[in-house]
């Protein structure tokens, strides 16, 4: 099976060595396009047997996988040099997630999936958000599974609830590591620790629990009643995040939807869906 990445930044690098690693793909059946052609030699060189390609269209070309792992506003270029060159039995795989599956059902004959990946495939593991156009058939959707199950946890979503499924399993590695930063920078400051002692505490810390929540069966609240004895330590201080924390995820919740709905604004207006006077940026995710 060839697989084609149309665009080798950041996740279309780590998505490919990860398939790469886990041995789901072979390079030979890789073929990689950037707009800036050294990113994707580098990734060549280090990996030999994966074809670069001097155009996406020629990536695309007798792929039965193509994955667009470009930014959101780099869509309408990728797309119209795409339309002419994919066919029905192909399927194309965005990891943008306010790009819309009906837009791009609009303007490719392909069939289409969105899925959303996160920095957690680079160690094998992690949540990958599924999405699955009208023409995707169940081996297709079997196919894409398949796949991802080799750096992932595949995850079935309704393309309503991308954002935040994605706040939670994409975005989410870059909060919680906001969090043990804090945390380890408190300790240090008000306790003399090293910081680089804290994090690494932290982090270990991290990895189990994961395996705790994931493997080891156990659901948040009784992981909380094993650690926190009534009038412990423990459940003095998850009061006191009970109380810091109260309006802080409705906050963040809050934040990202209106920044995703600014995005899809934005994006509309490019796809020409909708007047969006002021659009300037989109973000990813
Ligand atoms: N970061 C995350 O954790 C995460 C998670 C889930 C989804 N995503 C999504 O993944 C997408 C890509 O993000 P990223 O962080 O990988 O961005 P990135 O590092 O900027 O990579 C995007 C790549 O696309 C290339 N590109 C742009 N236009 C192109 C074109 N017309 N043809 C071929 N290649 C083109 C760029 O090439 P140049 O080298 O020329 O700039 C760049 O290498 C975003 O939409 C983001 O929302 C990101």
């Amino acid at each position: 099976m060839k697989v084609a990445f149309i665009g080798t930044g950041s996740m279309g690098s780590l998505l490919i060595e990860a398939f790469l690693r886990s041995g789901a793909l072979h390079p030979n059946y890789i073929c990689a396009s950037n707009r800036s052609r050294q990113k994707a030699d580098a990734l060549a060189n280090r990996h030999p047997g994966l074809r670069v390609t001097g155009s996406n269209a020629e990536a695309a070309n007798g792929s039965q996988i193509v994955f667009l792992c470009v930014k959101p506003l780099d869509y309408p270029a990728v797309i119209e040099e795409l339309s002419g060159v994919l066919d029905e039995r192909q399927i194309v795989v965005s990891i943008t997630s306010p790009v819309q599956i009906g837009m791009l059902e609009e303007r490719l004959s392909s069939k289409i999936a969105k899925i959303i990946p996160s920095i957690t495939h680079s160690a094998l593991s992690g949540a990958s958000l599924c999405i699955y156009g009208s023409r995707i058939l169940p081996e297709d959707r079997l196919l894409l599974e398949q796949l991802m199950s080799s750096i992932s946890i595949p995850v079935s979503i309704r393309e309503t609830e991308t954002r935040i499924a994605s706040d939670i399993a994409s975005c989410g590695p870059a909060f919680i590591a906001f969090f043990l930063q804090q945390w380890a920078e408190a300790a240090s400051r008000q306790t003399g620790i090293g910081r680089a002692e804290a994090l690494r505490l932290g982090a270990e810390m991290l990895h189990g629990t994961g395996k705790l929540l994931t493997e080891g069966g156990f659901t948040p609240e009784q992981l909380q009643r094993r650690v926190a004895v009534p009038g412990g330590v423990t459940a003095e201080g998850i009061a006191v995040l009970q109380n810091g924390l109260e309006h802080v995820f409705t906050g963040l919740i809050e934040t990202t939807h209106r920044k995703y709905d600014e995005d899809l604004g934005k994006l509309n207006h490019l796809f020409g869906l909708q007047p969006v006077p002021d659009a300037d940026a989109v973000e990813p995710d």
